[in-house]
């Protein structure tokens, strides 16, 4: 499969048509936003490692019946993937409170939750992704009410695969943000990606922080501690 014209180019990926309408390639790149483009920079090797990363996982995911546009790696930053068209809605798990809902309940970070939350926000750069219920979403129709409930299904699902998973190589899994699309035949798969851009990993033991927490925080370690997530999963 080979890029054929740049159709998108976002914060951290580039997608690239094919030959085939239903297929694109996805290119992950190295730069890093925070607090909506208000910070940039850039994670050495942050592409290749959140390629790996995203893929192995869905690989994982695909294994235990949710649907991805997971197609193929074809090198360490890109990756060919079923086209979808988005559903507007950023779907947030959590576990433990930390970032927006420890700030906004005023919890301190590392509070374990009574019960999983999810949380919706509305994908619109302009207005800041501002979070919305199931009232929003079906008034708008960015969804309809079975998609929801779908996509709820999966993401539970998926929190409960990933933390098992994860469990094991002594991550634990804090929060974490999905995204879903629909195929040309409005099947609902899961997209976009599965890395420490868009996971809150801590270390079981140490409660290090392993994810982008590092430079929205500007902690530093932010190239080790990704490197430490794909050693981890991948064993490099
Ligand atoms: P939050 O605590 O800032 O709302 O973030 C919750 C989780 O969602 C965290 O793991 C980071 C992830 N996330 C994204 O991937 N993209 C975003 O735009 C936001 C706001 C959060």
């Amino acid at each position: 499969m080979k890029k054929v014209k740049e159709l998108y180019e976002g914060k951290a990926k580039k997608v690239w048509t094919t030959e085939d309408p239903e297929v694109l390639i996805v290119d992950y790149k190295d730069d890093a936003t925070a607090g909506n483009g208000a910070k940039k920079g850039t994670i050495h090797d942050k592409g290749i490692i959140n390629n790996r990363v995203t893929n192995h996982l869905m690989k994982i995911l695909e294994k235990e019946g949710i649907p991805t546009h997971l197609i193929e790696e074809i090198s360490d930053r890109e990756t060919v993937v079923k086209k979808v068209s988005i559903v507007p809605l950023e779907v947030i798990v959590r576990n433990i409170a930390a970032g927006s809902l420890a700030n906004r309940l005023g919890l301190e970070e590392g509070t374990p939750l009574g019960k999983t939350v999810l949380e919706y926000c509305y994908k619109d750069d302009a207005l800041g992704d501002p979070m919305v219920n199931e009232y929003h979403i079906m008034a708008m129709d960015w969804c309809t009410k079975e998609e929801l409930d779908l996509i709820a299904e999966y993401s539970l699902k998926i929190n409960k695969i990933l933390s098992a998973y994860l469990k094991d190589l002594n991550i634990e899994l804090i929060d974490f943000k999905l995204e879903y699309g629909r195929l040309s035949d409005g099947t609902i798969v899961l997209a976009d990606e599965i890395s420490p851009d868009t996971c809150r990993f801590w270390d079981s033991v140490t409660k290090e922080k392993l994810d982008k927490d590092r430079f929205r925080r500007d902690m530093g370690g932010e190239e080790d501690a990704y490197k430490e997530v794909m050693k981890r999963l991948l064993g490099e």
